[in-house]
Formats: structure tokens, sequence, C-alpha cells
């Protein structure tokens, strides 16, 4: 099979591994890809969002199979653009991709179809939120309804920041459309949990947990980022929380999506939150998550490619989804500075340090060729170093070590990675 996998980060170079080690896989491109993918796909120079560029490539090279890594483009509808064409791909339609483009949709969703999440209301006009939180109680969470790089959620703690925050969202466009609704939801506490799925319409197959540090310093402090480093399993998702998830949760969503004539094929990634009041989903996304890809795909047993096929074809039930019994830790090597400003184009030293170590990955997430063809850093998050162990403990020792073997100027990571494993 040819595959095209659409995508440049840290998430897509994982997705890329596993299809390079399908049985059923001779030929891999990647859009646009970066210099580590560059390794086992041939990369070509089309941006994520260039539906018709993609469609074309595709049907010049005789793609058998896409994979779309994205959030923007699936919420842009390019699965429907794929399947207009003829061409097999993995991802939901436009109408499914939803539930992650529309905070409102899928809160409404939930309510509807009685999955547990956090109390809520929708706002269209800003005057109104404001009345709603002159009684409502404090801390509380605003969200832009639309996608916004993982930064459209606020926690205020006070009425004056929930009023500077409605102002943000809906008046000053901070956002831009995604302000454009609002949801303003109930502020829970407990552990977090990352859980990603396979679905095909109907059937759901749910694959190992992990869990993310969000925050860009140790702690949990400094700015939300896209994913500062990931461990799986996490260790508080036990046997029983996995079962009441599956109850409550999980196949009900694909139900949910089903009955509204939105059936979704593709990755549902469940952000949970542990309450003492049981689960409940913090939001969905509509794909793989990143950096948690990084640590779940490495632990899966499966052929990657017939899983995913079976999604897309509908036979999903027939596939028995097995992970390894083992840990994995991902610690990501970024530009100081990010989220914010930050310098790129430094050159990167020590890749050698990882060949021909079955345990280690170095997942590049923001690299490129310079002009004289050394690998150079070209992004915020620059490369998710992991490590396989038998246990989260030894996976983690690993990957620390492991960051120590490649260099670049304005390398920074959060040195806690995993922290919450000694806790559990
Ligand atoms: P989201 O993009 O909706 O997952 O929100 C980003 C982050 O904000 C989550 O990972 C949580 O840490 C936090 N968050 C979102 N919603 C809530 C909530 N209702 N209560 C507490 N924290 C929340
Ligand atoms: N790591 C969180 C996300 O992919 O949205």
């Amino acid at each position: 099979m040819k595959i095209l996998v659409v995508g440049s980060g840290g998430r897509e170079h994982a997705i890329v591994t596993s299809a390079a080690k399908s049985a059923k896989v001779d030929k891999i491109y990647c859009a646009p890809g970066n210099a580590g993918i560059a390794a086992l796909a041939e990369c070509v120079p089309i941006g994520a969002m260039e539906f018709d560029k993609l469609v074309a490539f595709a049907k010049e090279k005789e793609i058998d199979f896409v994979i779309i890594g994205m959030d923007d483009p699936l919420v842009g509808g390019i699965v429907d653009v794929f399947e207009a064409e003829g061409i097999r791909v993995f991802g939901p339609r436009k109408n499914a991709a939803i539930l992650e483009g529309s905070k409102a949709f899928s809160k409404d969703l939930m309510k509807k179809y009685h999955i547990p999440t956090a109390a809520y209301e929708n706002f269209t006009d800003p005057k109104e939120a404001l009345r709603y939180l002159e009684t409502a109680k404090m801390p509380i969470v605003l969200k832009a309804d639309g996608l916004a790089l993982g930064k459209g959620v606020l926690i205020c703690n006070t009425l004056e920041e929930a009023r500077a925050g409605v102002a943000e969202i809906m008046e000053e466009k901070k956002f831009g459309d995604a302000g454009n609704t609002m949801v303003i939801e109930e502020f829970m506490t407990g552990p977090e949990v990352s859980v990603l799925s396979f679905v095909d319409g109907k059937n759901i197959r749910i694959m190992t947990s992990a869990q993310d540090h969000k925050r860009a310093k140790d702690g949990d402090e400094g700015l939300n980022t896209g994913g500062m480093g990931t461990f799986s399993p996490s260790p508080f998702y036990t046997k029983e929380i996995d079962e009441l998830c599956r109850k409550t949760i999980y196949q009900p969503t694909v139900d949910a999506m089903a009955a509204e004539g939105r059936p979704f094929v593709g990755v549902i990634f469940f952000g949970l939150m542990l309450t003492e009041e049981g689960p409940k989903v913090l939001e969905f996304n509509a794909r793989f998550g990143d950096p948690e890809t990084q640590v779940v795909l490495p632990r899966m047993k499966n052929d990657m490619i017939e899983v995913m096929e079976a999604c897309v074809d509908g036979t999903l039930d027939a596939i028995d989804l097995q992970f390894e019994d083992n840990a994995a830790v991902c610690v990501v090597l970024a530009s100081d500075g990010y989220p914010l400003a930050y310098e790129k184009g430094f050159p990167i030293t020590g890749f050698e340090n990882f060949e021909g170590k079955d345990d280690y990955y170095c997942f590049h997430a923001g690299t490129k060729f310079d002009d004289a063809g050394r690998i150079v850093t070209n992004g915020g998050r620059v490369l998710g170093i992991t490590a396989v162990g038998d246990s989260l403990k030894e996976a983690r020792t690993k990957a620390y070590q492991a960051t120590e073997w490649v260099d670049f100027s304005n390398k920074y990571m959060r040195r806690d990675i995993g922290k919450a494993i000694d806790e559990a």
C-alpha cells in the first residue's frame, strides 16, 4: 500500500513510525512532514489546509490510504474532500469532526445523551454571559467554542477575571471567530486522563490511557502549551474507572453521534477528569493527541494500518486491540520561551545516539533541514524523547537520560514529567 500522512508534528512522526512497521505498507508520503519524518517517508511541501493540492498529489501517486493527523483540516472537511474523489481516508467527516470543532455542540450532545460532564451554559451574547456570571460560583471556566490551539480555555478565580475573560473571548475576539460562541462551565478538580480510541461509526476500541502535562513550567505552572510531556498508562486510570467509562462515556458518545446522523470514523480522544463524583468529560478531540500519541502508539501490539482500515470499513468489531504490558514516558524538548516568543534555526546534534536502540524514540515535532542540509530547530516544541520500560519509573529514568543525548541552543524541558507517578 501507498499511504499519505497529513501533518508535521511529533504526533505525525509517531504515526509514520507505526505505519512504517506495518506489513501492509510499501511507501509512505507525508505532507508537509519534518526532518525526522523524512527518514521514513517522502516529505512533500504541501500544507495541511491545501486540500486541492493534497487530492491532486494523492491521485498522481495513486495513494491507497490517507491518514489525517491534525485537527484543523479535519474540522475544515478534508475527509469529505478525499471521499468525494473516491480516496480512502482515515478520519471523521466534517459533520463528525464538529465533536472537537465546537465545544457548544459537544456540551449539548453530552447533555442530550446524559454523558457525564461539567454543568454549563452556552452564550452568543456577551451581555447575557456577564449577567450569568454575577451569580455564578467561582472559580469558573470560560471556553471559546471553536479551535484555538488549546488556548481558548480560561480558568477564572474571581468575578473580575471572568468579566475580563468574556471581553477577551467575545468582544476583543482574542481567539477570532472561535469566540463567537462561548461555553461557561463549572470548575472541576481531579486527575486528568487522556484516553484515545479507534471508532468505525458504530464500534469503539479503547487504547491504553495517558496523561499530558500542559503547562510550560515545573509544578504545573506557567502558560498552557500544546503539551510538554506525557506518560502511559496513567496509574489513576484503574480497571474500575475504565469499566465505568466504557458504560457511561465511550460507547454512549459513539451511539450519540450515530443517532445524530453524524457517524464518527477515526480517533476520538476523550479528555477526562476523574472527579469525586466519577469520571467526567472535559473535552473531546477528533484526532490523536500530541504528545499522547508518542507514548501510546509505541505500546500498541496491533498493526496500526489494519486497525485504521477496519475503522474505515466499519469492521472494527473484528479487531482485538492490544497493548504491551509496559510503560512509556515522553519528555518534550522545546525552544526556551515557548509558548510565547522563541528563536529557531539552531542545529541539533546527537541523533545518532538513538540508532539501534529499540526502547527509545526521538520524535521530531518542529525540525527542518537548513540550506546546508543540517537538521535545525523549527518550532516551539522541537523533539519528543520517548522511552519504553517495564514500569513507569523505569521509562521515566530512561527518557530523561535520553534527553541528554541530543543538544541544541535554547533547549528547554520540564524536569517533572511523570512526577504524578510517585504520588499515585
Ligand atoms: P480543554 O481544552 O477543554 O481540555 O481545557 C484545557 C484544560 O483546561 C484542561 O486540560 C483542564 O486542565 C482545564 N479545564 C477545562 N475545563 C475544566 C473544568 N471544567 N474544570 C477544571 N479545569 C478545566
Ligand atoms: N495533548 C493534548 C492535545 O493533543 O490536544
